[in-house]
């Protein structure tokens, strides 16, 4: 019906007009799902994004989730949070639209936010069970009043509602694409074309918990830690985790 013509990402597809969210949901059937199932809901009465923050997830928006299972370590899961910003990238790029990655999880076109992505996993120190990668894309949605100034969405840069089955096709066959590169272990092609994609050479501020750092956001290593260059010439990593990243 959808007429996807992808083998994996997609092979089966759960809708629901309502959910709690779409990560959860994943969460709950992942362990006796296959690899490649979609869950995908036209609102999230709890959608949360990393450290659990609100998700506005109103009718209208793109919120999915993709149940992954590769055969790797904890250490590459930060690389699907890569592929899931480059497809996003790309589906904006299909539709005339050109989105910039912001390190490490957020897409964003004319500096505001228009999508999120959220990897959650199961994992032991040497083994991966599963992963959800979770996208959030804000299509034809309206915004809550506080995110108007730092949040967009499709129909607000296009002008004009695009239908929301569009841009999931695309998303999905983007996301195919990817994902086998990432299985074919052609890390070095995915950090290289996300360096194309992203925000890099700005100055940033990072916040974690206990401290705030100034600098220069270099470049990201084989992992996508992001390395920073602070205001006294050191270099400094910081690993995706509890960390936030401003534009000075
Ligand atoms: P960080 O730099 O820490 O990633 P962030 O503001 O991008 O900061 P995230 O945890 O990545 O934080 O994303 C969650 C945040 O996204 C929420 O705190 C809220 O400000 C914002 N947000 C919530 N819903 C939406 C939405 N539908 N579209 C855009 N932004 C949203
Ligand atoms: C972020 O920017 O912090 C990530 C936001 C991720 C939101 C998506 S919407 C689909 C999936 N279900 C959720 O509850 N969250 C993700």
């Amino acid at each position: 019906m959808l007429g996807l013509n992808t083998k994996k990402i997609g092979r089966k597809i759960v809708y629901f007009k309502k959910i709690d969210s779409t990560n959860e949901y994943a969460k709950r059937i992942a362990a006796h799902e296959e690899e490649g199932t979609i869950i995908v809901a036209d609102v999230q009465e709890t959608g949360y994004g990393r450290k659990f923050r609100t998700w506005a997830s109103p009718q209208g928006g793109l919120w999915m989730s993709v149940i992954l299972k590769p055969n790797t370590t904890p250490e590459h899961m930060t690389k699907l949070v890569f592929l899931g910003a480059l497809a996003v990238v790309e589906t904006l790029e299909q539709l005339g639209i050109e989105g910039k990655i912001k390190w490490p999880n957020d897409v964003l076109v004319n500096e505001k936010k228009i999508c999120g992505i959220l990897v959650e996993g199961s994992f032991s120190e040497k083994e991966v069970y599963y992963i959800i990668l979770g996208i959030g894309m804000n299509v034809n949605n309206s915004l809550p009043q506080e995110l108007v100034s730092t949040s967009t969405s499709l129909r607000e840069v296009l002008g004009v509602e695009i239908p929301i089955i569009e841009v999931f096709k695309i998303l999905v066959e983007r996301l195919e694409h990817w994902y086998r590169e990432f299985l074919a272990e052609k890390d070095a092609l995915i950090l290289q074309k996300w360096r194309e994609k992203a925000i890099l050479r700005r100055e940033v501020k990072i916040i974690t918990e206990d401290k705030t750092l100034t600098g220069k956001a270099l470049d990201i290593d084989e992992f996508g830690a992001l390395i920073l260059e602070l205001e006294d010439g050191k270099r400094e990593k910081i690993l995706y985790g509890d960390v936030s990243l401003r534009f000075k």
